[in-house]
């Protein structure tokens, strides 16, 4: 997500946070922002746009050898120079940096409000400085460790105040922060590529966890203010390495990300009791409850997780959906009536045909739903309602956390529709809700089988065509598990529903040819073994990806990925994970570019 850097030494700190942030912008960001104090005043400078405009903009220097620095990728208010950190109270003394999101921010904001604090941005961060600021009785420290027992969410924070103009105070809590410790300097960083060149010997703070940073080094407390003992750890990464979190790619470190990325798009959007709270779709609520149909539209990946939210829309809110190519949707003679709830799907906001099949739509007077992965995009801004899905910047070409988590979203909508309509009652809302807070943890499990798909990857290498077949929802998810063996590896890969198989693609299966079976909707698991039968019984070589103790898939099988069980349409966001990592791994042994396949780029923001 965003980019932090703080800096406590005696060195001016003004360079180094700089010099910090620059090695943080391969991650993505809309606005920055840099403060420095110590030298008997405080200087802070925060825009929207790039750092190097954030650079070239810096008037006046600063002597000051106490600073700190942030990237912001907008997740609460627009890109822009008032949202951009570091954030101050009413006074102009307090300020900070943060990374995550302030559920609560709301409800701090009204309170903050009535009692006369006056806030500058629309983000959910600023809370925090006026927080401390409410809670000041002489400390920073002590302000701040009051101001955090209020905040509900994730965040990494950095805090400085002018009355204490000598040091840093950092906070943990779900969103990471580290601590580098060099020759009697000492720097506080979100990301281990931000100081690497400073200093290898770090300290990891874990949740709860706070430090205050002064010339005698970080002392390191838990919110109550008890001394914790931390282990100091020797990073042992090359640069190129540190920027990838250790992984050899992106997209693996997207993969592992995706149980975090899960957890960020669920934050504050189930109610204890198990309803879903999508605040943003209040403007179209009333559409929501009347509308009698729903148009999806999307490309490529995202597209492929609209076809199992129309599953879901079908399933939960009986409702007809339509799901078209938005490549597509303008140039057909659409039936689309002004009381049709259009809903977009777009990791980038920006993919051309997404956006003007958005506004084809707007056009002939329907409301759109936007399901964006980055605020402040084409998309996120003309549409009448918009649910991000946090996945954090996603930098690998081939889509996986976004994949995901536009999944999770669209269950949410999904269930929100049904909880509107009273299509589903509350009990079965609130199982659907448990089963999606469960997500992260069963993806945990299911990356555990890595080396078994690094294996199997390797047994792809000289294939030149692979089949994936699946029935219902299994059929969707193997659409996109044949898009991610194919844009990565370059092996051709084409996903049938698999009834269709005895209707021409048959003649293909012969001795060796592998075909992925997906065998996780229950429901049809004897229908799927016998499409897997008749695939065998050509000669076929199957991988079946299935649900644990599915005993006569895994005995029709050559290979078996065994997945936990989850309600058949959620059985998707299981699946995705060891279809991403066979496609890796294929690609990996392959020696392709696997962050940047040939031909390909991240958003396409031309119509072709
Ligand atoms: O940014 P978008 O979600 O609108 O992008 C749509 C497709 O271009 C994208 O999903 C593409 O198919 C991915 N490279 C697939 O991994």
């Amino acid at each position: 997500m965003c980019g932090i850097v703080g800096y406590v030494g005696s060195r001016p700190a003004l360079p180094i946070i700089l010099d910090g942030l620059e090695r943080l912008e391969y991650r993505g960001y809309d606005s920055a922002g840099v403060a420095v104090l110590g030298d008997g005043r405080m200087m802070v400078h925060k825009q929207a746009g790039r750092l190097a405009d954030l650079k070239n903009s810096l008037c006046e220097g600063s002597t000051g050898c106490v600073g700190l620095g942030h990237t912001r990728w907008a997740t609460h208010g627009r890109p822009s120079d008032a949202n951009a950190h570091p954030h101050l109270d009413c006074s102009g003394q307090v300020l900070v940096v943060h990374n995550g999101i302030i559920e609560n921010h709301a409800e701090l904001r009204a309170w903050l409000e009535r009692h006369h604090h006056r806030f500058r941005s629309e983000t959910d961060t600023e809370v925090i400085p006026h927080l401390i600021e409410h809670y000041w009785e002489g400390d920073l420290e002590g302000a701040v460790r009051k101001a955090v027992r209020r905040l509900e969410g994730s965040f990494a924070l950095v805090v400085a105040s002018t009355r204490e103009p000598d040091k840093l105070v950092v906070v943990r809590q779900e969103s990471p922060l580290i601590l580098g410790l060099g020759e009697d300097e000492f720097f506080v960083a979100s990301d281990i590529p931000a100081i690497l060149h400073r200093t290898r010997r770090t300290i990891v703070l874990e949740n709860g966890e706070m430090a205050v940073i002064d010339d005698r080094g970080p002392r390191v407390t838990d919110w109550e203010g008890a001394p914790v003992d931390k282990p100091i750890i020797e990073v042992s990464w090359d640069p190129v390495t540190a920027e990838r979190g250790g992984y050899p790619h992106f997209m693996l470190k997207e993969i592992h990300e995706q149980p975090d990325a899960v957890r960020e798009t669920l934050r504050g959007r189930i109610a204890p009791a198990g309803g879903v709270n999508l605040a943003e779709l209040q403007p179209l609520e009333e559409l929501l409850r009347s509308c009698r149909r729903v148009y999806m539209t999307a490309c490529g990946t995202a597209c492929h997780a609209a076809m199992v939210g129309k599953m879901m829309l079908e399933s939960w809110v009986r409702i007809p959906v339509e799901v078209d190519l938005a490549s597509e949707f303008r140039y057909r003679d659409l039936l689309l009536e002004p009381e049709d709830l259009v809903v977009v799907v777009s990791q980038s906001g920006e993919t051309a045909d997404t956006l003007a099949a958005l506004r084809e739509a707007q056009h002939r007077g329907s409301q759109v739903v936007a399901v964006t992965n980055v605020l402040g995009s084409s998309v996120a801004r003309e549409a009448d309602a918009v649910i991000y899905t946090r996945a954090g910047p996603e930098i690998a070409v081939a889509s996986t956390k976004a994949y995901m988590t536009q999944l999770v979203v669209l269950a949410l909508l999904a269930l929100h529709m049904a909880q509107l309509r009273g299509t589903m009652t509350p009990d079965r809302i609130a199982r659907r809700c448990a089963e999606l807070e469960s997500v992260p943890d069963r993806l945990k499990l299911v990356l555990q089988h890595e080396p078994m798909l690094e294996r199997l990857g390797g047994r792809l290498r000289d294939e030149e065509h692979v089949f994936f077949i699946g029935r219902g929802a299994d059929y969707r998810a193997a659409l996109e598990g044949q898009l991610k063996l194919k844009e990565i590896s370059y092996i051709h890969a084409e996903a049938y529903a698999a009834g269709e198989l005895k209707h021409g693609t048959l003649a293909l299966i012969t001795e060796g040819v592998p075909v992925v079976a997906l065998a996780t909707q229950r429901q049809l698991l004897p229908k799927i073994a016998s499409n897997i039968a008749v695939a065998r019984a050509r000669g076929g070589w199957i991988l079946a990806v299935g649900l644990r103790g599915a005993t006569e898939i895994q005995q029709l099988a050559d290979e078996y990925v065994p997945l936990p069980e989850l309600s058949p349409l959620l059985m998707p966001m299981l699946a995705a994970v060891p279809l991403q990592l066979l496609a890796y791994y294929a690609a990996r042994a392959r020696g392709c570019d696997i962050d940047k396949p040939r031909n390909l780029a991240k958003s396409v923001t031309v119509e072709g």
